[in-house]
């Protein structure tokens, strides 16, 4: 596997990160343990996680299972999320964050976090409040870098406008969902990402199961996370399905390489790939090896386009000379 660097910062990644929302869930410690040494024997050493998944035992699993190999891989994890019943056990507010961050460090056994992420943005805490306080943690050596994730393109250039006055350590990755059956970010957070050269870490890359095509129109799940997802998915979303199949069927591979590749293709975007056993990696993984011709690119970029509509169909001042003039 191919290894990057994290949006503008100096930290090398692998082009696939492992997500591990299921450990300690759906998967358990020996499960867990399989999916990582799949993923490492691959080349990953890019993991997240985030300290409400399993109520910290996919953080404190993730830790004892990396163990030794701590210093050669690279570790995100979120706060935001409620770690108790008080009412201030959650939120991006300086008491959370303060608390929850040292939380984090021994549930995952380390002395740094590589990437700390806001895990949505909080309407009820200044945001001021919240990047002073990301910035005492770098300055700490307890985060080596900020990030966000859920966040809307106005709050998102909001955050990192506030942090540049500040002279602060700038968000340098956005983890939003991304897939080709969720693409609406493109509209106007992943702009504003990108305006601000972030990365973009793709959760739920094959929409929680449903790009592995193991879903069919009209029939009951049997089995998967996000099976309900099924009842929800529009005629585009399976439309899209069949074009990654066909995709799939003509290269000899399966339909989840496929989307994963789609990601892959587009600048600074790193797949979180997820999963509750490790054979399901084969698939995922074998992106990093897989270049989709550009026919292909344009058939799966037209039938996933997200619905634009006002104001991003607003058209262009055609009484206006362009940029370029003579
Ligand atoms: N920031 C956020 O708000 C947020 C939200 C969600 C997730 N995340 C992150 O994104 C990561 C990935 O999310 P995700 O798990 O939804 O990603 P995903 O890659 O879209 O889905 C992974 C799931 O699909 C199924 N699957 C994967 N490969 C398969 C295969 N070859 N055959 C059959 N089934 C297969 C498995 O679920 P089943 O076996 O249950 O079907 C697996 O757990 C998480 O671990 C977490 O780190 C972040």
């Amino acid at each position: 596997m191919k290894q990057t660097y994290l949006g503008p910062t100096g930290l090398v990644v692998s082009e696939l990160c492992l997500g591990t929302m299921t450990f300690g869930g759906t998967a358990d410690l020996d499960t867990s343990r399989a999916i990582v040494g799949r993923f490492r024997d691959a080349g990953g050493t890019f993991f997240d996680t985030a300290d409400v998944y399993t109520g910290g035992r996919s953080e404190e699993l993730l830790g004892e299972i990396l163990g030794a190999d701590r210093d050669d891989v690279v570790i995100a994890t979120k706060a935001y999320g409620a770690t108790g019943d008080g009412v201030n056990d959650r939120s991006a507010s300086r008491r959370h964050l303060v608390r929850a961050v040292d939380a984090s460090l021994t549930r995952l056994g380390t002395d740094w976090i590589d990437l700390y992420q806001l895990h949505r943005f909080d309407a009820t805490t200044p945001l001021e409040e919240t990047l002073s306080t990301l910035e005492d943690l770098v300055r700490a050596g307890k985060v080596l870098h900020v990030g966000v994730s859920n966040f809307l393109g106005w709050q998102l250039e909001r955050a990192v406008r506030l942090q540049e006055m500040a002279g602060y350590d700038p968000f340098v990755s956005l983890q939003p969902q991304y897939s080709l059956i969720e693409r609406k970010i493109e509209l106007e957070t992943l702009p504003a990402a990108r305006a601000n050269g972030m990365a973009v870490l793709a959760w739920s890359p094959l929409a929680a199961g449903f790009l592995t095509g193991k879903y069919a129109r009209g029939e009951p799940p049997a089995e998967g996370r996000f099976a309900r997802w099924v009842d929800d998915t529009s005629d585009q979303g399976w439309a899209t399905l069949d074009a990654v199949r066909d995709i799939a069927d003509a290269a000899g591979v399966q339909p989840a390489t496929v989307a994963i590749a789609w990601l892959r293709a587009r600048p600074d975007v790193v797949p979180i790939v997820g999963a509750t056993r490790p054979d399901q990696l084969d698939a995922t993984l074998a992106a990093a090896d897989m270049t989709l011709e550009p026919a292909a690119l344009t058939r799966l970029d037209e039938v996933s386009a997200p619905a634009q509509g006002y104001p991003y169909d607003f058209p262009p001042d055609s009484g206006r000379p362009g940029r370029d003039l003579p």
